[in-house]
């Protein structure tokens, strides 16, 4: 049995994982503000005896004691990460240095819930992992692709600097229960329409391509992430 933080626990994504890393019959600490996350995502878990909730901003510093921190808090669709474009970028940056000195302090290894948008608008599709990307700083989108690029920056130069075991994973579009149905992404936008009989909207000439993921898929991959050895 593992002690495992979770800091944006409570989201979608986060809440999911709590569930499974309890089902492993691991301690969970789930660390969460609630900026785009709900009570109501974990509620299930708040009685559990492996399960404790802790509201907390990780712009802060946490002092807590734990074997893995899975480091998921921010806000993660353009709705949501453009209504303060200054706490996203703060969630990412002073998020990974407290999440990182954590992690430096107590031994703990560490997992960053990157995205595809480190890869800005790209040239290259699909994107390899060595494509740098073409990202725009001063955009209205720069607060959350230049944070996570900033946030990958600060886990590699944790990893050289203070040998710290960093696990890095470039998340795509993710859908599954507990989506935020009023985030205004592609999959969100497709199902609420299709429930309330509206026409489905596809812009441009519908010659576009996504990568999609389902939630569990996605969770197996970070959890085998986590587990594997150093390079
Ligand atoms: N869902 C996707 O398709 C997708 C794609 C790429 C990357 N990601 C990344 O995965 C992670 C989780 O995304 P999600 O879809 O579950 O989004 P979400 O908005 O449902 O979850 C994010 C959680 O972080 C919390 N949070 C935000 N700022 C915080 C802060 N300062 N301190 C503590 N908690 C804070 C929110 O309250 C929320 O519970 C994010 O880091 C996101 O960038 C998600």
């Amino acid at each position: 049995m593992k002690r495992i933080l979770v800091s944006g626990g409570a989201g979608f994504l986060g809440s999911h994982l709590c569930d499974k890393l309890i089902a492993q019959g691991h301690e969970v600490l789930c660390v969460d503000n609630y900026f785009t996350g709900a009570k109501n995502n974990i509620t299930h878990l708040l009685n559990h005896p492996r399960f404790e909730l802790i509201r907390h901003d990780v712009t802060f510093p946490l002092y807590v004691e734990v074997d893995e921190i899975y480091n998921l808090a921010c806000p993660a669709s353009p709705r949501h990460y453009q209504r303060d474009p200054v706490q996203t970028t703060k969630t990412s940056v002073h998020g990974a240095i407290n999440m990182l000195g954590l992690a430096k302090r107590v031994r703990a290894k560490i997992l960053q819930a990157s995205t595809s948008e480190v890869y800005g608008d790209p040239e290259v599709h699909p994107q390899p992992e060595y494509y740098w990307g073409k990202v725009n700083p001063v955009g209205i989108r720069s607060c959350y692709d230049e944070g996570k690029r900033c946030a990958e920056t600060l886990f590699f130069d944790y990893w050289r600097q203070h040998n710290l075991q960093i696990k890095i994973v470039r998340i795509f579009n993710t859908y599954g229960p507990r989506m935020h149905p009023d985030d205004g992404r592609v999959i969100s936008n497709f199902i609420v329409q299709a429930l309330s009989g509206r026409d489905i909207t596809i812009y441009g000439d519908g010659s576009h391509t996504r990568s999609f993921c389902y939630v569990d898929d996605l969770l197996e991959a970070m959890v085998r992430a986590m587990i594997s050895p150093a390079p």
